[in-house]
């Protein structure tokens, strides 16, 4: 079972929050504040991250199935899902295998794209850098790459806090969802059957991402919009709170008006 907070206040509407690799529930404290008051805000942590134990042969639609399964140990039957870039893996498979649970997606800093060879190699790459020299190799290797320039220069703060993420990783888990990300299924095609409201948020300098994936996918998905967050990489949540909780409240807003 993986471990969740629930937060917010009693209302039909509930948002579920997935986290990006190699985070945990916590990157979306900047979200929970702004939407404690309005709604139920279920945070997961996905397995091997948080409070989550790791898991050997992980998968996405395996992630898929055990948030579902924690969804029904919650009686929530339909819920809004915000995941950022591995979140937004398991929510393209999540969907994909249980689209009656899903009222609208906000898909933030994500592919639907599987990985290229040479990112596959990569990462195999890198779980070999893990198991000789430990996760420290994450932070050197994959932080400085994942913030915009603004966010490396003024957010002593926030850069600490990632590093102290990264360092603090388990080993294990780490392995567990590179292999289940290089493993990741094409959602390129299939994107054009989602039929729920869908926002699309990205950082205007995410580098693992990109812009150009963005606008391809606000053309084919049928009811989508597309923000883009200044002085953002990848992580457009922490990096720009004000800017991603104002397209995430004016979303809800627009596609589930006067809920409480
Ligand atoms: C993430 O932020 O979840 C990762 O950068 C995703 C990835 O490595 O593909």
């Amino acid at each position: 079972m993986l471990y969740f907070e629930k937060l917010g206040t009693d209302s039909k509407n509930v948002c579920v929050f997935l986290h990006a690799f190699p985070l945990d529930r916590e990157m979306w404290q900047p979200q929970v504040e702004a939407l404690k008051e309005k709604m139920q805000v279920i945070l997961i942590d996905l397995p091997g991250f948080g409070k989550s134990l790791p898991i050997k042969n992980l998968s996405m639609e395996f992630m898929a199935s055990e948030v579902i399964r924690t969804l029904d140990s919650l009686k929530i039957e339909k819920a809004i899902f915000v995941g950022l870039s591995m979140g937004g893996y398991v929510i393209f498979n999540l969907y994909r295998l249980f689209p009656q649970r899903v009222s609208a997606m906000v898909l933030c800093d994500t592919t639907p794209a599987s990985d290229s060879e040479e990112r596959k190699s990569m990462r195999f790459e890198l779980i070999e850098q893990i198991k000789s020299q430990g996760v420290e190799v994450l932070a050197q290797q994959m932080l400085p790459n994942l913030v915009s320039k603004h966010t490396a220069l003024n957010n002593t703060l926030l850069m600490e806090w990632l590093r102290q993420k990264f360092l603090n990783v388990n080993p294990e888990a780490a392995v567990s969802a590179l292999k289940a990300m290089a493993d990741r299924k094409d959602h390129t095609e299939w994107i054009s059957n989602i039929n729920v409201p869908t926002l699309l948020i990205f950082g205007e300098e995410d580098k693992v991402t990109n812009i150009e994936m963005a606008e391809k996918m606000n053309s084919v998905i049928a009811n989508s919009s597309l923000v883009r967050i200044a002085n953002a990489g990848h992580y457009s949540n922490l990096e720009n709170p004000e800017g991603f909780n104002s397209a995430l409240i004016g979303f809800i807003e627009r596609h589930f008006p006067n809920d409480k």
